[in-house]
């Protein structure tokens, strides 16, 4: 079995047969209790496009799970005009160029130890380097000031813990579980809100208040980011190793980073889709491949099944025009992807960049939303000691 399925089975057991199995009943399935599930590109993005039938808010929506917890404005769980004006306000925080700034600061010292490290012929959990790293970054987004490598882990945890509490089946949180999430999100916001106050443009909180951005938006807008950009991206570099690796790729890229890597990084994305499905509540009827939906229904665009159906993992030839489905499509398309391509990059360079490296252990995560490894421990093939293999 390859390890890509393993994660799934160990994160999932039960959901995950029955995902792979709808996905051979056609490109839209009703099932009940669970929803109309999309299992075709072409259907999802026609669902995404289409803000005004299906939406993420009112009854029904993953608004249910985030609004009490977030606050009813925190983007994804608004819709229409209002949604339009703070995505417009929010879009300039995270361009190429600063996220790539961003992350070059923040991650500068983390990854000189970590080149060293490999350089010494260590042996280096990747798991465990990402969750530091991505909680650096998310530490930096929400106007933490100087965080040191125990912030980095205590927030990457703290989301985590929150992020745990849904199933792909939950469609709303107990009280215990948003009393829960509240207390880690509580401090998260005042956190934020002080950045915000402080005003400076150089921070992603301080440019909100300069962008316009009332102090509540900026609180729940720092939640969200923290919710959706920290274990996806930390989840996704282990794993575009492991997939590099287990397809022989691995030394291909590495010899020309600036020629595969971002095909790569696409490719690893297509067959992971760390957001394996997304949520719309139905608020007008319509036809979706075929089959009506109308208010009331559920959507569950299987973004696994749309996106790894396509072909193998390859480098070669035209990439499946998927449009990068999996960080969404229309207005709720990921706002944090020139971060999370900022991040991505700049932790893949470096591991490719030291000497060639291969797996020495890797186990599957349990219980966890986003299917991942718990550890994937990496060395230098040529290490003080060992036979090059
Ligand atoms: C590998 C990394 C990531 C993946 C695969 C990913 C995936 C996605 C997907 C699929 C959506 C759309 C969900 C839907 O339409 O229901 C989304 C939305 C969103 N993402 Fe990401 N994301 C990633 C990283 C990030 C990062 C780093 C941030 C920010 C710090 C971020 C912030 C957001 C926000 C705020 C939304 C909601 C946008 C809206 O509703 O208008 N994401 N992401």
């Amino acid at each position: 079995m390859n390890w890509e399925r393993r994660l799934y089975l160990t994160a999932h057991p039960f959901a995950y047969p029955l995902l792979r199995g709808l996905a051979r009943r056609g490109p839209v399935v009703r099932v009940p209790g669970l929803g109309c599930v999309v299992n075709d590109a072409a259907a999802a993005r026609a669902v995404l496009m289409d803000g005004e039938a299906f939406r993420k808010d009112g009854p029904g929506s993953p608004g249910d799970l985030w609004t009490p917890i977030l606050g009813p404005s925190v983007l994804l769980n608004m819709e229409g005009e209002g949604h339009r004006a703070l995505r417009r306000r929010l879009t300039e925080l995270f361009t190429p160029a600063t996220t790539t700034a961003l992350c070059a600061r923040v991650l500068e010292a983390p990854l000189k130890d970590l080149a060293a490290r490999l350089e010494r012929g260590e042996a280096v959990d990747l798991v465990d380097e990402m969750r530091t790293m991505a909680g650096s970054v998310i530490c930096e987004v929400i106007g933490l000031r100087a965080p040191g490598e125990a912030d980095a882990r205590h927030w990457f945890e703290q989301g985590e813990r929150v992020v745990s509490m849904v199933s792909l089946r939950s469609r709303t949180l107990k009280p215990s579980q948003v009393r829960r999430a509240k207390e880690v999100l509580g401090p998260l916001g005042d956190i934020a809100a002080e950045a915000y106050r402080a005003g400076d443009e150089a921070t992603v909180m301080g440019r909100m208040k300069v962008l316009g951005l009332s102090e509540a938006e900026a609180r729940g807008a720092a939640g969200a980011f923290f919710l959706t950009g920290t274990e996806t991206v930390a989840t996704l570099v282990p794993r575009l190793f492991a997939l590099l690796h287990d397809t022989g790729t691995l030394d291909r890229v590495a010899a020309d980073p600036e020629g595969l890597l971002d095909r790569a990084v696409d490719e690893a994305m297509r067959l992971t889709t760390p957001t394996p499905v997304m949520l719309r509540s139905v608020h007008a009827e319509r036809t979706v491949a075929g089959v009506v939906v109308r208010p009331g229904d559920r959507v569950v665009i299987a973004t696994h099944n749309c996106c790894a159906d396509a072909g193998p993992f390859s480098l070669d030839g035209d990439a499946p025009d998927l449009k990068r489905l999996w960080f969404g499509a229309g207005p709720h398309f990921c706002i944090g992807f020139p971060l999370a391509m900022a991040e991505i990059r700049a932790v893949a360079r470096v591991v490719l960049d030291g000497p060639a490296l291969e797996v020495v252990s890797r186990r599957a995560a349990r219980r966890v939303l986003l299917p991942t490894y718990s550890s994937l421990v990496v060395r230098a093939r040529t290490a003080p000691g060992r036979e090059r293999s």
